[in-house]
């Protein structure tokens, strides 16, 4: 699919290439690598959290398509094509998921035309998130994706680029209302911490690139907008579903989250929602636990797998889980942290 060129001017850095950069990619100026070489000089660091932005981005995308059963993707703010894409991770388990690729850098949106030229099942298209009536209204985004089955949403490091007055939580709410039931969303953000280094990276962001907004896990979790968490819930990234070995231990790893929630495939009167207990991760989470503003009867602990894959039995801990912290202490395949001395200590601090 042949996305709308727009102009770009390489004298400017743009978050795109600046990432890029950090990834070890060659498509990038010398605009873009002075921003990095900024954020690198500060906070060498870094890269360890780029990296871990992409891993995590890999696990969400085996997690729809190998266990949810999702075969269709919508990737807001898709990046720079780099190893191991979207698509190609999600076509390695079905080769018939339909990838939807959407960003407002040109460059970007020429470098992945190239990529996908002879590929019938991806499509990459130009879009802005902050116009999401004109995401829903591309006739790409039509076109390519059935919006009468469950589409998964992927906004992998983008939202803490629309700041809070272009009204982030509308933005989504507006996509959120057009995803067919049994949907899901995936956010990776950075957050705003008691860490002077997220306070450095933000300011580095805002002066490099115009604009930066981390957020609190809470109003993380906001940005949800009372859809379903499933396990384990909205969590800092490396802890997002673990995938042994990686380096799990480092402050730059506590600057940002993940998490992944669902739109309920029908509503009941029964299984009023109670927000999963979210692991403590050292920070305080007042709202944990309580009841999600609308949580008017949402789904019980079994849903209907859109595709082959059969029901899908949520674990006891994902979606009407009513105790909080039994996650904590069930055995799970994601067990590996549960025996990380640092993260169990944090957690045992938590549940106190
Ligand atoms: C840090 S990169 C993340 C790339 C990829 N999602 C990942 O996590 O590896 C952020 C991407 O979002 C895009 N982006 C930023 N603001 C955007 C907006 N308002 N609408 C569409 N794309 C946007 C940038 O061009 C860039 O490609």
């Amino acid at each position: 699919m042949t996305a709308a060129s727009a102009p770009f001017d390489a004298s400017k850095p743009h978050v795109a290439r600046v990432y890029d950069y950090l990834l070890g990619g060659k498509d990038n100026f010398a605009a873009d690598r002075a921003v990095g070489e900024r954020m690198l000089a500060s906070i060498p660091a870094v890269q360890l959290g780029v990296r871990a932005q992409r891993d995590v981005l890999g696990r969400v995308v085996r997690y729809l398509v190998g266990e949810v059963g999702l075969n269709q993707l919508l990737d807001i703010g898709s990046g720079l094509p780099t190893a191991d894409n979207v698509h190609e991770i999600a076509q390695r388990i079905d080769p018939a998921t339909r990838v939807v690729y959407l960003d407002n850098d040109p460059i970007v949106l020429s470098h992945a035309e190239a990529l996908l030229a002879d590929d019938k099942s991806t499509f990459v298209v130009n879009g802005d998130l902050r116009d999401p009536a004109g995401i829903l209204t591309n006739p790409d985004v039509r076109e390519h994706l059935d919006w009468e089955q469950p589409i998964g949403l992927l906004m992998c490091g983008i939202l803490h680029y629309v700041l809070d007055k272009e009204h982030p939580g509308d933005v989504v709410a507006a996509l959120y209302r057009a995803l067919p039931s049994g949907s899901y969303v995936f956010i990776h953000h950075l957050l705003s911490t008691e860490d002077p280094a997220a306070a450095v990276l933000q300011e580095q962001m805002r002066t490099g690139l115009g604009r930066a907004q981390f957020r609190t896990m809470n109003e993380v979790r906001a940005l949800f907008g009372g859809l379903e968490l499933v396990a384990p819930g909205l969590v800092l990234v490396p802890d997002w579903r673990p995938e042994p070995p990686a380096i799990r231990d480092h402050p730059v790893l506590e600057m940002a989250c993940a998490g992944v929630a669902r739109k309920p495939l029908r509503r009941g009167p029964q299984s009023p929602y109670v927000s999963p207990a979210v692991p403590c991760s050292g920070r305080s989470l007042p709202d944990a636990g309580r009841p999600l503003p609308d949580a008017g009867g949402r789904l019980g602990p079994v849903a209907h797998s859109p595709r082959k894959t059969g029901p899908v039995a949520h674990t006891p801990h994902t979606v009407g889980a009513r105790v909080r912290g039994s996650w904590h202490t069930s055995p799970d395949r994601w067990g590996s942290w549960h025996t990380h001395p640092k993260r169990d200590a944090k957690k045992a601090e938590c549940r106190a």
